[in-house]
C-alpha cells in the first residue's frame, strides 16, 4: 500500500496489523548520456512499490534527492547538504513514528547517501535515548541498497561484467528503462567511460569524467535486464525486510 494513495483510516487499519514501513529514498544527479536525472530516485521508488506489493508493506513518499554535491556541474543535478538530509530524515521518521510505525526500512538507490543516512539514525537513536524513560518507544531504522542484493548481483555481472561501471551503471540504466519505457534515450557514447579516480568537488568530477558516467557503457541497458534486476532485487529484499520486522 502506498502511503500517498490511502486514506487516513486505512493507514489506522494497517498499523493495527504491521508497524513496519519501507522509505524509499535516491536522488537528482546526472547519470550520464542516457541515464535519467532520476534514476537513484526512480529504481528504489519502483522497487519499494514491489516490495510493499510482495510483502503487504506501506510505501512512504520517495525522498527523491539526495546528497549529490560532486554532480552539480552537470545541468539539472540538485543536492542536499548532509546537515538538510539528516534534518529531513529525522522529521520523516518522528512524524510517523509518532502513528506506531516503529520498524524503518529504508531502501536506497544512491551509494552516495549512506553515510548520511547512517549519520541520520544516529541522530533519531540519540533523540531516543536522551528521552525519559516512560516516553521511550521502540524504534528500529535500517539501509537496504537494490543493488545490494545477491540476485541482482548476480545478473549485472552475467549481463555486463566490467562494463556495470560504478556511475550510471548499466543495470540502473536498465531498471529505469523498464520503469519509464517511453524515457528511453538513444545517445552516442564517444569512447569508454573515464575509470573511477575518486570523487571530490563538482568541478573536479566534471574534469575527471567529462560525459558523467564513471567506468559504465549503459548503451548496454535495456528494459528487459531492467525487469530481470527489478524481479531480482525484490526476490532478495522481501526475505531481508520479513526478517528486518521480526527481529528483536
Ligand atoms: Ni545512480
Amino acid at each position: 500500500m502506498q502511503l500517498q494513495l490511502a486514506t487516513w483510516q486505512e493507514v489506522e487499519r494497517y498499523l493495527a496489523s504491521s508497524t513496519g514501513i519501507i522509505m524509499p529514498i535516491g536522488s537528482a544527479e546526472q547519470h550520464g548520456p542516457n541515464g535519467l536525472i532520476g534514476t537513484d530516485a526512480v529504481c528504489p521508488e519502483i522497487i519499494a512499490r514491489g516490495l510493499g506489493l510482495a510483502t503487504d508493506a506501506m510505501v512512504a513518499p520517495t525522498i527523491s534527492v539526495g546528497i549529490a554535491q560532486h554532480h552539480l556541474g552537470f545541468a539539472g543535478s540538485m543536492c542536499l547538504r548532509p546537515s538538510t538530509m539528516i534534518q529531513l530524515i529525522r522529521d520523516y521518521v518522528v512524524s510517523l513514528a509518532r502513528h506506531g510505525f516503529d520498524r524503518f526500512f529504508f531502501l536506497n538507490g544512491h551509494g552516495g547517501n549512506i553515510a548520511t543516512v547512517e549519520a541520520a539514525f544516529a541522530e533519531i537513536h540519540s533523540e531516543v535515548s536522551m528521552l525519559t524513560r516512560e516516553a521511550k518507544r521502540p524504534l528500529r531504522c535500517t539501509l537496504s541498497n537494490w543493488w545490494d542484493s545477491k540476485g541482482v548481483k548476480a545478473i549485472s555481472r552475467e549481463l555486463y561484467g566490467d562494463d556495470e561501471g560504478q556511475h550510471a551503471t548499466c543495470s540502473e540504466v536498465s531498471v529505469t528503462q523498464y520503469a519509464y519505457p517511453e524515457a528511453i534515450k538513444n545517445a552516442n557514447f564517444e569512447g569508454r567511460a573515464a575509470a573511477y579516480s575518486g570523487i571530490h568537488d563538482a568541478d573536479d568530477y566534471r574534469r575527471r569524467y567529462p560525459d558523467g558516467r564513471i567506468g559504465s557503457l549503459p548503451s548496454l541497458s535495456t528494459p528487459e535486464a531492467g525487469k530481470q534486476l527489478y524481479e531480482a532485487s525484490i526476490a532478495d529484499l522481501g526475505e531481508t525486510y520479513r526478517d528486518f520486522l521480526s527481529s528483536a
